[in-house]
């Protein structure tokens, strides 16, 4: 078996181009990682409409995507490369899926056509790889939104030459967003309905493409190994426990990385002063600039714990708006940037109006913002009720700020607890999701940030030193695409 593989990454965000969460961060790293282990790596993406294509390449001709009964669409294909490296980046442009304001949806709403808008990238992904002669090793699908490639492999293309060495690898980042639809998507994928069943794509007579494409990948992986375990249960399964377990001999744990390059307080050129482990007199000039950035009294006598993520459910916002007033009378200063749930983005600003002394917010999304947070705080709310990685609490430790977090999947795989004994430890983590065990950890941090700053600087300079580098994660997969491309040839020998 050839060293080099030939991988396809599709995913329906990868950073720079467009982002609403941690998956563009994993689709934008990931690729540069593994092409630095010597693969040929291609990643395919939509062309969204604010996505600048000056700097692009227009392919020749237009590329056919067939579609079923709705007939071929004809797409435009855009060429570039991933920012410092050789990787080449697809978009697949077409206006009719592509040209609107947001990714998924608008103004809180789904996009009603999200099963066509991405049943067409996972197609056009395959066809993009006909189109320039891209026979792949690999086809390595990122959540719903592609996870009908590994089925599209084992059936409408089970018998097309360009993908006679594929085997098909499925990363959950999510297993909240499942991708569930009317049934009709069987015939647009042209995949026969004998698929259409509950081993396959079949949940309450629709369409689930999350569970079809974990029943037909060679292997399937999780963003951390707590997670991998946690979806077997009916708390993180989201109805698909049972299929989980019944698929668990493929699946795998690998924690995603960390792109250093952006996410270090020595090189970060967005944050108001530089700082090292071995010179923090930077990080204090980052507090009291985010302090005055967002209207707070510049104290350096209280720490300040930061907050960014999506207002969504999965983060815990309603948690921490059930423990408000608790946290208000803490001797500490508070800043929460984020933007999602309504009711969350009046809940916090109507805090912040009302406690301007000790609490601020930013509703919206603001990658400059996001830095400062991490940079000039002094510990990190993360109390997520499920956390498949989870990125901003290994972002913090690279900062020294100390993450505060529920102990689920990648938090509880990243973070080291405080051990007031030995002073050793990287954050503060709580088991159970409720607002009793949030506020009395919140208070253990404060409290130790107060009381005992020779342990916090303990912990700060463990959590700086502590590494989660993409080079790491990329082997972890490059095993799991070894073992696929094994186990389908060894398949293929017994079968002959
Ligand atoms: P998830 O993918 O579930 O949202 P992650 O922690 O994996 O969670 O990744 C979130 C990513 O999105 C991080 O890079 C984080 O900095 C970024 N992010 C989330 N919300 C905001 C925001 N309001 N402004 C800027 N960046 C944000
Ligand atoms: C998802 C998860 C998050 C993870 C990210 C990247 O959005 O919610 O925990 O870090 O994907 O894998």
């Amino acid at each position: 078996m050839n060293k080099s593989l030939n991988i396809l990454i599709a995913a329906s965000e990868v950073v720079p181009f467009a982002k609403t969460g941690g998956l563009a961060d994993v689709a934008g790293a990931l690729p540069k990682a593994l092409k630095k282990l010597g693969h040929n790596v291609i990643v395919v993406m939509p062309r969204y409409y604010s996505i600048d294509t000056a700097e692009l390449t227009l392919l020749e001709g237009a590329m056919g995507v067939p579609m079923g009964p709705m007939g071929e669409f004809w797409s435009g294909v855009y060429e570039g490369a991933l920012p410092n490296s050789e990787v080449p980046i697809y978009f697949i442009d077409y206006e009719t899926f592509y040209g609107r304001k947001g990714l998924y949806e608008e103004d809180g709403f789904s996009y009603a056509d999200n099963d066509n808008r991405f049943l067409f990238l996972s197609k056009a992904a395959m066809q993009l790889c006909k189109k320039i002669g891209f026979k792949p090793d690999i086809i390595h699908a990122n959540d719903w939104h592609t996870a009908a490639m590994p089925l599209l492999r084992n059936t409408r293309y089970a018998w097309d030459e360009t993908f006679e060495n594929a085997a098909t690898v499925l990363t959950i980042h999510n297993m909240q967003h499942q991708g569930y639809f009317f049934k009709g998507g069987i015939d647009v994928m042209e995949i026969g309905w004998e698929h259409f069943n509950p081993h396959e794509l079949e949940i309450h007579d629709g369409l689930n493409l999350l569970k079809g494409g974990i029943a037909h990948a060679d292997a399937v992986t999780t963003v951390s190994r707590k997670y991998a375990s946690e979806i077997k249960t009916p708390e993180f399964g989201f109805g698909l426990q049972e299929h989980i377990k019944t698929h668990a001999h493929k699946l795998y744990g690998i924690l995603n990385g960390v792109d250093y390059e952006e996410w270090s307080p020595e090189v970060d050129p967005m944050i108001p002063a530089n700082f090292s482990v071995d010179d923090m007199s930077g990080k204090a000039i980052c507090k009291s600039e985010l302090q005055k950035r967002f209207g707070l009294p510049e104290r350096d006598d209280v720490p300040l714990i930061g907050f960014v993520g999506r207002f969504a459910e999965q983060k815990g916002i309603e948690l921490i708006a059930d423990t408000i007033e608790g946290l208000l009378h803490l001797d500490a200063q508070i800043i929460m940037l984020g933007t999602g749930e309504k009711w969350a983005e009046g809940f916090f600003s109507k805090v912040a109006a009302q406690h301007s002394d000790r609490f601020a917010s930013f509703i919206g999304y603001n990658n400059e913002l996001a830095h400062m947070i991490e940079a000039g705080s002094d510990l990190f709310l993360m109390p997520s009720l499920f956390e498949p990685c989870g990125l901003n609490q290994i972002y913090s430790l690279s900062y020294g700020t100390l993450p505060i977090v529920r102990a689920t999947g990648g938090l509880d795989d990243t973070i080291e607890n405080y051990d007031p004994h030995t002073g050793s430890g990287t954050g503060f983590k709580f088991d159970y999701p409720t607002p009793d065990a949030l506020y009395h950890t919140v208070r253990w941090s404060v409290d130790t940030w107060h009381q005992n700053r020779p342990h916090f600087h303990a912990m700060q300079r463990e959590a700086m030193y502590a590494r989660f580098d993409w080079e790491q994660a990329a082997k972890g997969y490059e095993t799991v695409y070894f073992k696929v491309l094994f186990d389908r040839k060894a398949k293929e020998f017994l079968a002959d």
